[in-house]
């Protein structure tokens, strides 16, 4: 666009820090993960909502949904010209108990909701950590029962089945906020160190086994007696179902606690396994009280599960799906001449429902070819004086380099049944 400025006064063409670009072969993944989640949801009675990303920023400083972590250091908040602060969202579940609770008295209970939002945090940059993310969210509202906390449980092990894991590729982690509790209340902690207490145990697997046992003793908590306990009553209630759907790789661990102040009961989180991705891929929990906040009480369970673990996971097993353009066929011209007469055939094409993209003829045919095969579109036809004259076309198949003939009439019907 200009030509001569200068190299310093050019703009950078990277994105802002810690938020990506989809090109057409990243944002096809985005799709195919979107798609899978959509689909596993559904299966299991979950309903599509959605919302804006502008939330007003009370909603993450009020009581009950405060995380302070989150509220004070990591949302993008700003004042709008009308001098009301304003939070991109950091995640759902706020949002979703305001559009549940504003509506309390309509809504069919239990009410199984589902959203793919794009939710911001100001987070250093890391593997598996950005500032932009895609997190589906599915959530219960309505029930107590622990058959809703196996419900959910079952509906990420089914997810991550439908990508294509084993269930030796994951490991679903879970505990109860009651079991901290329970520990907190026997060995008499402050309400310090009970927070202490929860926050050391988010940070297991983040600092070395001698520093969590010496911690852990310093609350007075015996390691050993902590390492052994038994599950709590609401996980032996959850364990038993999902044992009876043959889910295999589900198992208390009393170190899962998660971040958020809002859990109230089950809490879970599932992790890889994989030696290069040994870490946290998704959870979620129970929140009873949430919806208090704005008056009304439900009870509700969900998880939230993020694009970039889920992309980071099928990357390292080479379970990402390969690239497919959406365009069936690409008609190229030995010169700009025959533009026009390209386009009529084009319009016939995308009549009949067959996805068809038009080269204008500006460079040679061999680039034009080029061109199309480097977009992995799979057809290619040369629209040349002869084939309008015959009324015969070639259609080439750009990945077998092979061709047959074909009478324009029967163009879109062989496209449509490929
Ligand atoms: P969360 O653990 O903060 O929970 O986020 C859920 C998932 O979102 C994480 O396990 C991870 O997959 C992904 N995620 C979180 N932060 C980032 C980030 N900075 N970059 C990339 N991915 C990220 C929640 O947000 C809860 N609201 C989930 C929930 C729904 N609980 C009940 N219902």
């Amino acid at each position: 666009m200009y030509p001569n400025m200068a190299d310093s006064n050019r703009l950078p063409t990277e994105p802002y820090k810690g938020v990506r670009d989809f090109y057409p072969e990243d944002e096809a993944v985005q799709k195919y993960l979107f798609s899978t989640m959509r689909g596993v949801a559904e299966r299991f009675g979950y309903v599509e909502y959605d919302a804006s990303v502008l939330e007003s920023a009370e909603l993450y400083r009020a009581k009950g949904a405060e995380n302070e972590e989150i509220a004070n250091e990591q949302t993008y908040t700003f004042t709008d010209r009308g001098d009301r602060e304003v939070t991109l969202r950091p995640e759902m579940t706020p949002t979703v108990a305001r559009m549940v609770a504003a509506k309390r008295r309509e809504l069919p209970f239990p009410l199984r909701w589902y959203s793919i939002p794009n939710v911001f945090r100001y987070e250093r940059p890391q593997r598996g950590r950005l500032r932009e993310h895609w997190q589906l969210n599915v959530d219960l509202f309505g029930s107590h029962s622990p058959a809703a906390d196996a419900e959910v449980i079952m509906l990420a092990h089914a997810l991550m089945r439908e990508f294509g894991a084993q269930e030796s590729d994951f490991q679903i982690r879970v505990s109860s906020r009651q079991f901290v509790q329970d520990i907190a209340k026997r060995h008499d902690l402050s309400p310090e160190n009970h927070r202490a207490f929860r926050l050391l145990l988010d940070r297991h697997g983040k600092i070395s086994k001698e520093e969590h046992e010496e911690e852990l003793k310093k609350l007075g908590i015996s390691p050993e007696e902590f390492a052994a306990s038994n599950p709590p009553e609401d996980v032996a209630a959850l364990l038993e179902p999902l044992r009876q759907a043959n889910i295999g790789n589900v198992a208390f661990d009393p170190h899962i606690v998660r971040g958020f102040d809002y859990y109230t009961g089950m809490v879970f989180e599932v992790f890889d396994t994989h030696p290069e991705n040994n870490r946290s891929l998704f959870g979620g929990g129970r929140y009873d009280n949430l919806l208090d906040m704005f008056g009304e009480h439900v009870p509700a369970v969900g998880f939230g599960m993020g694009d970039v673990t889920m992309r980071d996971f099928l990357a390292v097993r080479e379970k990402l799906p390969t690239y497919a353009s959406p365009v069936k066929v690409y008609l190229a011209v030995p010169s700009s001449a025959l533009a026009p007469e390209a386009m009529k055939l084009a319009a016939e094409l995308r009549r009949a429902g067959v996805n068809t993209a038009v080269d204008f003829g500006d460079k040679k045919l061999e680039d034009q070819i080029k061109a199309a095969d480097k977009q992995r579109i799979p057809y290619l036809i040369v629209v040349g004086e002869n084939e309008l004259g015959s009324g015969e076309f070639k259609v080439r198949d750009l990945a077998a380099h092979s061709e047959k003939p074909m009478r324009r009439d029967d163009l879109s019907s062989f496209f449509l049944n490929l």
